[in-house]
């Protein structure tokens, strides 16, 4: 439906985040001979933290690993996805089940002016209570980690690199591997390398006629 209110989209402002968020690949053909430094690491991690979170608590955590014999360790968790390996990297993005940066984001807030000292305790206190039930925690650390998982994909490819999400591991071997805390849980794995050459054709996505449904499903 239109209206003389209606808002026409301009050329893009960014058309290069465009291209890159539309040509992004999960991809498999890594460059087994060469593997990203320790630099490229840090920078992918930067960009994946500029992700929105909610009330900008940041609840992830990174886990890389790129010992040979570990990656050799992590396919066998992951099923036998060699992809790992060749890779020369594998990022866990991990969630935090509880809001533990709660304390120190909320006096972020009150410091740069967004928010009174009582808004903001109550807040968190709400925020604390949102997130107290097991299923609420686990949402709350995929929705915030998945979106963090996501930028870190789309820096690897606008950045030239290959990089594939997996949820295809065993996420309690993972966790155990990898000794993370009880209150932060897997959520994504990222392979991430220089490329090995060229990937299979994409394949199709669903029309946006058969996924946009408008005021109700
Ligand atoms: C939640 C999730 C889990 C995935 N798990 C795996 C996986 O375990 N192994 C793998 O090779 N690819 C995995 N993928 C990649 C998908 O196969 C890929 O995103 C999909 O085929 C679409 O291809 P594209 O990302 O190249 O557009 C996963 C992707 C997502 C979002």
């Amino acid at each position: 439906m239109s209206s003389e209110s209606d808002f026409v989209a301009p050329e893009p402002a960014y058309p290069e985040a465009l291209e890159a968020l539309r040509t992004r690949r999960s991809g498999h053909n890594f460059d087994p001979t060469a593997d990203i430094d320790d630099e490229t690491l840090r920078t992918l991690v930067e960009d994946a933290t500029f992700a929105p979170s909610s009330y900008n608590l940041q609840p992830w955590e990174f886990v890389a690993v790129q010992d040979d014999e570990r990656l050799d360790q992590l396919v066998e968790l992951a099923y036998g996805q060699e992809h790992i390996a060749e890779a020369g990297t594998a990022v866990l993005v991990a969630g935090h089940t509880t809001p533990k940066t709660a304390d120190r984001v909320f006096e972020e807030w009150v410091e740069a002016g967004r928010m009174d000292e009582e808004t903001a305790e109550q807040t968190k206190e709400q925020t604390l209570g949102m997130y107290a039930d097991e299923r609420a925690g686990r949402d709350y650390a995929v929705r915030n980690a998945s979106l963090a998982a996501q930028n870190f994909l789309l820096s690897a490819h606008a950045r030239g690199l290959t990089a594939t999400p997996m949820i295809g591991f065993d996420a309690e071997g993972v966790a155990d591997f990898l000794e993370l805390p009880d209150e932060v849980v897997p959520v994504v794995l990222i392979a991430v390398g220089p490329s090995g050459g060229p990937e299979p054709e994409r394949l199709p996505r669903r029309d946006v006629d058969e996924v946009l449904h408008r005021e109700q499903f």
